[in-house]
């Protein structure tokens, strides 16, 4: 009989989830009662339904000893379903399985070539690896400002030129869909003989619908780090990172894995975190053609409705025969650019907001409301229609792009990051800043971007970048001041 936990019947594919339910199921009907972690004991009644579904994996979905080997059978299964030798679940998202893939790269001193517009995740993982980042940009999409294919040329020349590169890190998609060359990439990496590691934290469904890209490891990328919990049914900070490695004639290190993987897991996994990436696995390979297909006529469907409000552009995969040029963009990805409209996109999401829509990620320009294969056309048709009407209240005069300094940002290198991270530092006025080598991590968020990041000279026109999204409304994370009044730099 279907258990009505789990609808789809994932069970007998997902023995996480299978463990999950056996142990819920002994915590409803008494037979369970555990004297171990976590200390709720799964009483609803001290702090209240917070708890509900918490289950740990030692000691929950299998026993303190570990002897019923549920994981990694888990494990294999994704290793599987992603047809490669490596997999492992992280309970602490990309974040973590990035900062475990830079981990296994190289040894302290060695360069890394890797895309200026990374994940912070990145960056800290560089910190961690002690690796020199050698930075390739993405080209700037003409119509729109934002960041398109990181080229394949600019790779191998970054690679001929650091000849003791231990590997090359992208980000792809990235935040706003737009997609790389992966097998070009991964070719110009394997010329050097070294591995690929691609950050694809928002496209966990790639490769598992005739409709969608093939993910990245089918391209020849040697790891692909990404969040089940952004696109796919799984708890926040659920997470895979998946590689070809050594074991089986690859070029990543499995051991050095493992051991970058395992230094920063959490000793106290959350299982419901595991079962529910287990499950969704299991979901993408028994039913992700249909989910995943159902999921791009839902975009592709918002994306025309949009379109035909004046002056409002989605952001769309384009022909290299197309008057703006080539553009690849991942087809479920809903990006709405505002510019043309006039409507300022804070005002927008604050509309949104107050109808119980919350959106991803919203500066002047540009919205990105998440459309995942939860979605129905119930719930898209919803935000569609707050979205015009919003547009419309909002109306003005059309303007140019004006794209988030993580897009646009020339950084100068004084220092690796790791140098300047654990250098002694000083707090001063941003207006003393410039010329200085930074301390600090400073992003604008989302997406999460560095424009500062530590062993970089400030530049003028740095600061005014961050601050002019301040000016908007925009969020500064991760510095120290987010006013922006001061700066963290390296002491001289
Ligand atoms: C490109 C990219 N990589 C990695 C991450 C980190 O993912 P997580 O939040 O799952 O740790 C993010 C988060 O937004 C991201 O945008």
């Amino acid at each position: 009989m279907t258990d009505p936990r789990d609808p789809l019947s994932l069970a007998d594919d997902a023995p996480l989830l299978a463990a999950w339910l056996r142990f819920d199921a002994g915590v409803r009907d008494g037979g369970i009662t555990p004297f171990t972690i976590p200390g709720h004991k799964h009483r609803t009644d001290l702090v209240g339904e917070v708890i509900r579904g918490d289950v740990p994996f030692v000691g929950g979905l299998d026993s303190m000893k570990q002897s019923g080997g549920v994981l990694g059978d888990a494990e294999r299964r994704a290793a599987a379903a992603w047809g490669v030798d490596f997999a492992r679940l992280s309970v602490g998202g990309s974040t973590h399985a990035n900062q475990a893939a830079v981990l296994a790269l190289g040894r302290p001193g060695q360069s890394v070539v890797i895309s200026r517009t990374l994940h912070r995740s990145l960056l800290l993982g560089i910190v961690f690896a002690g690796l020199r980042p050698v930075w390739v940009r993405p080209e700037i999409d003409a119509a729109t400002g934002l960041p398109g294919a990181v080229p394949v040329a600019a790779v191998r020349h970054a690679l001929a030129e650091n000849p003791d590169a231990c590997g090359v890190i992208v980000g792809d998609p990235s935040y706003v869909g737009t997609m790389s060359d992966i097998a070009g990439l991964a070719g110009a990496a394997h010329e050097a003989g070294v591995p690929l590691v691609v950050d694809a934290a928002w496209a966990a469904y790639f490769g598992f619908s005739p409709f969608m890209p093939p993910h990245a490891l089918t391209q020849g990328a040697d790891a692909l780090v990404t969040s089940a919990h952004k696109t796919l049914p799984a708890w926040s900070q659920a997470a895979l990172l998946l590689a070809r490695t050594t074991r089986t004639g690859g070029l990543l290190d499995a051991d050095r894995l493992e051991r970058g993987f395992d230094a920063s897991q959490s000793t106290s996994a959350a299982g419901a975190i595991l079962a529910s990436t287990d499950a969704s696995r299991a979901l993408l390979q028994r039913h992700g053609a249909v989910l995943v297909d159902r999921l791009i006529a839902l975009v592709h469907s918002a994306r025309e409705r949009l379109s035909a409000v004046g002056g409002l552009v989605t952001l769309t995969s384009r022909g290299a025969q197309h008057p703006d040029g080539w553009l690849e963009v991942d087809p479920a990805k809903l990006v709405v650019l505002l510019a043309g409209t006039g409507a300022h996109g804070h005002d927008v999401e604050a509309d949104l907001l107050e109808t119980g829509l919350p959106l991803e990620m919203a500066d002047r320009d540009v919205l990105i409301p998440i459309v995942t294969l939860a979605d129905d056309e119930s719930s898209v048709t919803r935000l569609v229609e707050a979205l015009i009407s919003s547009i419309e209240r909002h109306r003005g005069a059309p303007r140019r792009m004006m794209p988030s300094s993580a897009w646009t940002v020339e950084s100068e290198s004084a220092l690796d990051p790791r140098t300047a991270f654990f250098a002694p530092h000083e707090t001063v006025p941003a207006s003393a800043a410039p010329g200085r080598v930074c301390a600090e991590l400073i992003a604008p968020y989302p997406p999460g971007v560095p424009v500062l990041a530590p062993g970089e000279i400030v530049t003028a026109a740095a600061i005014d970048a961050l601050r002019s999204t301040l000016a908007d409304g925009g969020r500064i994370a991760y510095a120290a001041d987010p006013t922006l009044r001061t700066i963290q730099v390296v002491s001289r």
